[in-house]
Order: structure tokens, then sequence, then C-alpha cells
């Protein structure tokens, strides 16, 4: 069987052995050095001012729409369009806050909203923020949607978890918006076990997020900062300043062994993001050309970079005949969430909201993904040519 994953570290056995000399020595484990070098380090990789380093991407979703409310750039109410097609919690934050989740459909040949789509629904709802997915490396005319979205003023922020390295017009995905997210959990691009990253050029925003990762205490702020925000607040005493909380927050805080790993692992990013893209244009190239499949774009993007490589078929009933022959073979997936306007939670909570994602719906019903990774051998990918060409 060739797995989805097949470790949990990129160099996993020298990444453990570091890992248990760092554990054996460190003082304390909890939110510290190590933690703030992977957000300078991270940031610098982005090519970001700030990285808020949280303990997942769906925190780092949830953070950053509490963040938002919190500076009062959003209010309950508010409507936030996002991807249809895409994860249960890149739209569960704004639902759990308050706001209105608009889903927009996706293209086929992206799997991506693009500014058509998105100009559809902006004729029908006035949107306060689009919280697009950069779903599996991909992408459709992104910078046509910040253009859009900078003409209306409306906040584009981007969920970057699936996306991680991708280059479309010279840029790095997860930077087109006001701020993006990241997620580290297994089988995503890197891994610090579970974790995940907020990364924006607003020093405002990064302030924000910091008060909302922890507590809405100011302890993990810079000095610099720390000392602003009390003098806004009048707090003058050292001994109550560690216990004022300033405003909404949670505990959302890594801890010292995702903070070490992030550092040992993004030393081999660039590494994991080349051998990625690389196994992705041999199947690609065999692939997206067969007749019984969808043809997916990707020559308007530099450089893709995916841990799942998604095929559409042009019937449910091929899609359901090669499920049926990965089985014991070839571990395979549904296109992440596939329409989340169909899922039991949204239906619950959103049904004034339920409109006609058409491709998102055909991508649920005849779509699947293989794996990605960095360790597929040759033999394994043309194993896996064998299967999905015959
Ligand atoms: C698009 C997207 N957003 C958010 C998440 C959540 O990330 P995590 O699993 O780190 O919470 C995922 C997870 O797979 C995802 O695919």
């Amino acid at each position: 069987m060739i797995p989805l994953i097949k470790s949990t570290f990129h160099n996993e056995k020298s990444t453990k052995k570091e890992l248990i000399k760092f554990i054996q020595k460190a003082d304390y484990l909890s939110f510290g050095k190590e933690c703030k070098k992977f957000e300078r380090k991270f940031a610098r990789y982005q090519g970001r001012d700030h990285c808020v380093f949280v303990n997942s991407g769906s925190s780092a979703n949830l953070a950053l729409i509490q963040a938002l409310l919190n500076m009062g750039k959003i209010k309950k109410g508010d409507k936030v369009g996002f991807s249809a097609l895409t994860w249960s919690t890149n739209a569960m934050p704004a639902i759990q806050l308050g706001l209105d989740t608009v889903p927009i459909d996706v293209e086929l040949d992206t799997l991506n909203v693009s500014s058509s789509k998105l100009l559809k629904v902006l004729k029908k709802y006035n949107l306060k923020v689009v919280f697009i997915t950069n779903l599996l490396g991909f992408c459709d005319d992104l910078d046509e949607i910040k253009k859009i979205c900078d003409e209306r003023k409306i906040i584009l922020i981007e969920d970057n978890c699936e996306a991680l390295g991708t280059v479309y017009k010279g840029k790095k995905l997860g930077n087109f918006g006001l701020a993006s997210t990241f997620s580290f959990y297994v089988g995503h691009h890197m891994s610090t076990i579970e974790g995940g990253s907020i990364c924006t050029d607003s020093n405002a925003l990064a302030t924000a997020l910091g008060l909302v990762r922890a507590h809405g205490w100011d302890r993990n702020l810079s000095e610099g900062k720390q000392r602003k925000i009390r003098e806004k607040f009048k707090v003058n005493s050292t001994f109550y300043s560690r216990y004022t909380f300033y405003d909404l927050g949670y505990n959302l805080r890594p801890t010292e062994i995702n903070g070490f790993i992030g550092n040992q692992q993004v030393k081999y990013l660039d590494e994991i993001v080349k051998k990625r893209k690389d196994n992705f244009i041999k199947f690609a190239k065999n692939l997206y050309s067969n007749p019984n499949y969808y043809p997916i774009r990707y020559d308007h993007i530099d450089l893709i970079s995916n841990f799942a490589v998604p095929i559409i078929c042009k019937s449910k009933k091929i899609r359901d005949e090669l499920v049926e022959k990965c089985n014991g073979k070839v571990e395979i997936r549904p296109i992440v969430g596939g329409d989340i306007s169909q899922q039991p939670f949204f239906i619950k909570y959103m049904n004034k909201y339920l409109e006609n994602n058409a491709n998102a719906n055909l991508i649920h019903e005849q779509g699947l993904y293989f794996g990605n990774n960095p360790e597929l051998t040759s033999k394994e990918i043309n194993l896996i040519l064998k299967i999905f060409t015959n």
C-alpha cells in the first residue's frame, strides 16, 4: 500500500535524535525561545514581517478571525466569503464568532475561486471579508481577486494551509492578502506534529494575534509592545500587569517541542517543496490529459507545491472504479471537505447561504486525491501512474 504520508518528519531519524537531545537538556518546554526563533525563521521563509506560531492550522484560522474582531476591522453579523471547496475549520471560526459565511464556488479546472466566481457572489452579497483557500497548492487568478478586494475595501485573507511554497506571478501564495494561515500538521508540507501559524506584514495585527493566542494577556509580546499597551490601559503595576487581560483570547500556544521541530524542519523546506513539485509535474503530465479526467490547469502557476494530487473524473462511475482499483494499493481520499455548504454543520447553522456550488459538488462526487510526499520512489510513482492511466 502506498500511503498518503510516510513519516512524521522529513529526515525523520536525525530529527528524532535531535529532539531527544533537546528534551533531555531543555530547562522548560512551554512556549519560549524555540517558538520565537521558529517565528523569525518562518516569517523570513515566507517573506512576511511577522509570523505568529500557534498549535494548529485550525487555531490559526480562529485566531485570525478573533483578532480582526478585536481590532474592530469586522463585527458580528458581517459576511465572510469563503471557498466552497475547503476544510471545515476554514469556515467554522467565522460561524462560531457570529459572522455569516457565504460560500463561493470554485472553477473546475483549478479547484479554486476565480475573480469571476467572486464577482458573481458580490452581485448578491456585500462581503466584508474574503477568506480564500489556496486548495491543494493551486490557485486561480488571485492577483485579480486581490484587485477586486482592494477596490471594494474587502479584507482579503488566505488560508494557505494546503499551499505552502507555491509561487504565483513571482509571489508566494500566502502573500496576497492582509494575512495568511498555515498548518504544520503531519502530512502537510512541513510538520511540527501539530502546529500552525499566521503571517502578516501588519504590526497591529501581529500584536492583536499575540494577545489572542495567549489568554488575552501581553506576556508574549515584545517589551516595547507591552509598554505601549500598559500605557494605553493605565496598568502601572508590574504585579498586576502579568494578570491583566486586554481582549478576548484563547490558549492556542504551541510548545517548545513544536518550536524545536519547526526549527529543524524549516531547513528542509526548499528541498521538500522541490521534491513535491517534481513529483507533481510527473503525475500531471501523464494524468491531466487523460480523456477520463477533467484537465486541471496549472500553467499560470510558477511553482506548484502540494501534498496530494487531485483527479476529477468525467463520471462518478469512473471515480468509483478507481476507488476499487486503489483498494489495498494506493491510499486515497475525497477532495478535502467537498462542498462545505453541504456538510451537516453548515446546513445546521448557515442554511440561508445554501447556494448551488455546482463545481465544488461535482469535484466532491467525482474526485479523489492520492498523496504526494517527498519520499515517493520512482517505482511507487510508476505504479500510481499505471493504476490511473489504465
Ligand atoms: C485548507 C485547510 N485549512 C485549515 C486546516 C486545518 O489545519 P490543522 O489540521 O492544522 O488544524 C486544514 C487541514 O487539513 C486545511 O486543509
